[in-house]
């Protein structure tokens, strides 16, 4: 497959427009110009600048070290090498503790170049996600596995598996849409959850171990290359796709975001029920 073009820069409107025409979007971490322009060039609408990079850059054993610093480094790495998809940025571990603490934060984030931050939590995150929606922030929550939680959580586990946790799920995702953020990330929750959620928010979702239901997908791009950690278990919803390109690195990328835009992945191998 050849490289891809687009006549115009991936926005949240486009984003939504893919979702009303009841199609897919493919998202990957990036983390670096290169990789970004190569991503970005083999039909990835949305590029990530996660705070996974304390994981696979760092050698971390969690994300809760990575600092706002650390993204914004990345973050400006990666704005280089775009070539027109959407820049998502994580805010790290305890830069959003507060309200004008998240807006301090995320102001940093879009003046490195990003277009959108992200945020884990719930309904707790509602007065933040207003005010930086209200000042020109576009906000993606991310909810169900919230791995800066690992903590409380207790482990990398499927959210969302008992009705009470899924209507809480439910219920906080719709308070967090109408707070004002543009999308939402559902990480590790059970395909029919993440089914009712997509149909019910008019925001896209984008998944991760959400099965195949949600408008959007995304993957840690070292995972996708079979590059995981040698210390971290391989997770279930993890597709390598090295092994089927012709075209190498690029070609996997670009088997990546086919396989997503034909709903061809995630396979139900890789989905929790
Ligand atoms: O930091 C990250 O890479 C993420 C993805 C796992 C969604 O948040």
């Amino acid at each position: 497959m050849s490289t891809q073009t687009r006549t115009a820069p991936v926005s949240i409107n486009t984003l939504s427009a893919t979702k009303r025409r009841r199609e897919k979007f493919a998202a990957l971490t990036a983390y670096d110009a290169l990789f970004a322009e190569i991503i970005s060039t083999a039909g990835v609408d949305v590029l990530l600048v996660g705070d996974s990079l304390g994981m696979v850059l760092q050698g971390q054993d969690s994300t809760l070290p990575v600092t706002l610093d650390d993204v914004i480094y990345h973050m400006q790495c990666v704005r280089t090498g775009n070539r027109g998809s959407l820049i998502m940025a994580d805010l790290p571990f305890m830069t959003y503790a507060s309200s004008s603490q998240s807006l301090e934060s995320a102001a940093a984030l879009m003046r490195a170049g990003a277009h959108m931050v992200k945020l884990e939590g719930g309904a707790w995150l509602a007065e933040s996600t207003r005010l930086l929606s209200e000042r020109g922030i576009p906000v993606c929550a991310h909810m169900g596995l919230t791995p800066q939680s690992i903590n409380r959580l207790g482990g990398y586990r499927v959210q969302g598996r008992n009705p009470e946790q899924a209507n809480e799920i439910i219920e906080e995702a719709t308070i967090l849409e109408d707070a004002g953020a543009s999308v939402l990330l559902l990480e590790c929750v059970p395909v029919s959850l993440a089914k009712a959620i997509t149909e019910r928010l008019d925001i896209p979702v984008i998944g991760i171990g959400a099965g195949p239901h949600t408008d959007g997908q995304i993957m840690v791009m070292h995972d996708m290359l079979g590059l995981t950690p040698p210390s971290i278990r391989v997770p279930k919803f993890v597709k390598n796709f090295l092994p089927e390109s012709k075209s190498g690195i690029r070609g996997a990328f670009e088997a990546y975001a086919t396989a997503v835009k034909e709903g061809t992945f995630p396979a139900p191998e890789h989905c929790f029920t």
